[in-house]
């Protein structure tokens, strides 16, 4: 991998050794890291004076009073409280930016949708203007259900920052690299990875190697977990030790900065006079991570038929409701497939979850073609889909031989509520008028006499 140097000033804590410097292993650890000896108070978390003359603050990811194993916060020492970080709100448009409930009477978002890829424009686009929403579903009021973003990059943010009220998001690249220098530690990430940006973390995102293209899914909801396995045990999918989280970097820069804020999904600005990337030390279980999606290990079918696609779940964000979630995020990626006797594509179905799916490299079974890299579909609350003419043919011909699936990386994000078209989404020329078709020419085998057709 490419090694950049640090922003100007920028200070980060020594690394940890081995082949993810910078990095802290694990998912949803209590971890602790400091970038100057001795910030990181020990034994206590606010102590009467902190040392370096730094402020302790507590940075609440979820209710004090949250059941002691979903419990998460994070003790940060900082040049200045974050109340200094912002100061009177300006209210901005970020017009394709959008948060649920977002709905036009005038738009159909009942039906199954898909889109091609879409190119970064020329105009200079950041995090913050790049990001172009495609569905979004619940309540961002309520924090429930969650909205699916492209983001379209080729410019870096410059003393300007970001943060959400709304939500986590969870970032997917597909095309360039990105680093997000963060209250927390700066991360950088690159297509077959992935990011979680808590709730309420303050950062600013640079373009490593533009322009940047990719999937962002914003989390209303109760935080991302990883699913429970079942019977099958302690192993495999994804594993705690394939998450990431940085380790403390900040940067003392007294200069003219912005802060953007999402709340209620609305958009505000703030003008302070220094960079609020000033966490010297922290501890605590919340926190930003990145997970590479290489090292996912599917489980699947040994025999015949295959498993739910929820057997392919990487996170979920529960939604109160056992078994329920609020969203899923799915990995499909190369395996084996062995199943004998078996129709192997994804079968037909109608889904009361709704069905955001995008495709980052390669070829995905059910759709060969028109489902690219770069591109999305949706399939939404109730609608049936599944192989095309194409893919139901070669399923239901293929030798009953082992074949591995090379070069697929598609993903899903699953939502218990419908998803509703954006404006950009339902009118934008990339969007394929004539996916419906790909179903039009599968006949009727059936003819009243036995065996098979
Ligand atoms: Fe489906």
């Amino acid at each position: 991998m490419t090694t950049h140097s640090l922003p100007e000033g920028m200070i980060r804590a020594a690394s940890i050794a081995g082949p993810h410097e910078g990095y802290m292993p694990g998912f949803g650890n209590d971890f602790e890291t400091e970038a100057l000896p001795g910030a990181l108070p020990q034994g206590m978390n606010s102590p009467q004076k902190c040392n370096y003359g730094l402020y302790g603050e507590q940075l609440s990811g979820t209710a004090f009073t949250a059941p002691s194993h979903q419990n998460e916060r994070t003790w940060c020492y900082r040049i200045r409280p974050s109340v200094k970080h912002t100061h009177r709100f300006t209210k901005i448009e970020v017009p394709h930016w959008k948060s649920a409930p977002c709905i036009d009477p005038d738009i159909v978002s009942l039906g199954q949708y898909r889109w091609d890829p879409v190119a970064v424009p020329g105009e200079d686009l950041t995090w913050i203007t790049g990001m172009r929403t495609m569905s979004t579903a619940g309540d961002v009021n309520t924090q429930t259900g969650m909205a699916s973003h492209m983001y379209l990059v080729n410019t870096s943010m410059q003393d300007e920052y970001f943060f959400s009220a709304d939500g986590e998001l969870l970032v997917v690249p597909q095309e360039g690299r990105l680093r997000f220098c963060t209250e927390l530690g700066i991360i950088d990430l690159e297509p077959r990875e992935i990011a979680i940006l808590p709730r309420g973390l303050v950062y600013r995102v640079e373009v490593l190697e533009g322009p940047a293209r990719g999937f962002v899914c914003e989390n209303y909801g109760q935080k991302f977990e990883l699913p429970g396995r079942g019977p099958i045990g302690a192993n495999c999918m994804a594993n705690r030790r394939d998450f990431k989280t940085p380790v403390a970097a900040f940067e003392d820069r007294e200069t003219p900065s912005t802060v953007t804020v999402k709340w209620c999904g609305q958009f505000h600005e703030t003008k302070i006079g220094h960079s609020p990337l000033d966490v010297v030390a922290w501890h605590g279980n919340y926190a930003p991570c990145k997970y590479d999606l290489r090292t996912y290990c599917p489980v699947g079918a040994v025999l015949f038929d295959h498993p739910d696609p929820s057997i392919f779940t990487v996170l979920t964000a529960p939604s109160g409701i056992e078994g329920t979630a609020n969203i899923d995020f799915v990995l499909f990626r190369e395996r084996w497939m062995v199943a004998e006797n078996t129709f192997r594509p994804p079968w037909y179905h109608k889904n009361v979850m709704s069905e955001m799916m995008g495709n980052i490299y390669g070829i995905y079974d059910a759709k060969p073609q028109g489902f690219v890299p770069g591109g999305m579909s949706l399939h939404n609350c109730m609608l049936p889909h599944g192989p095309d003419k194409g893919a139901f043919e070669h399923g239901s011909n293929e030798p009953m031989v082992p074949v591995f699936q090379a070069d697929t990386m598609s993903f899903m994000f699953e939502t218990r509520f419908p998803q509703q078209l954006t404006p950009w989404a339902a009118t934008a020329g990339h969007m394929q008028e004539d996916y419906i078709d790909c179903w039009g020419s599968l006949e009727k085998k059936f003819d009243g006499t036995p065996g098979v057709k």
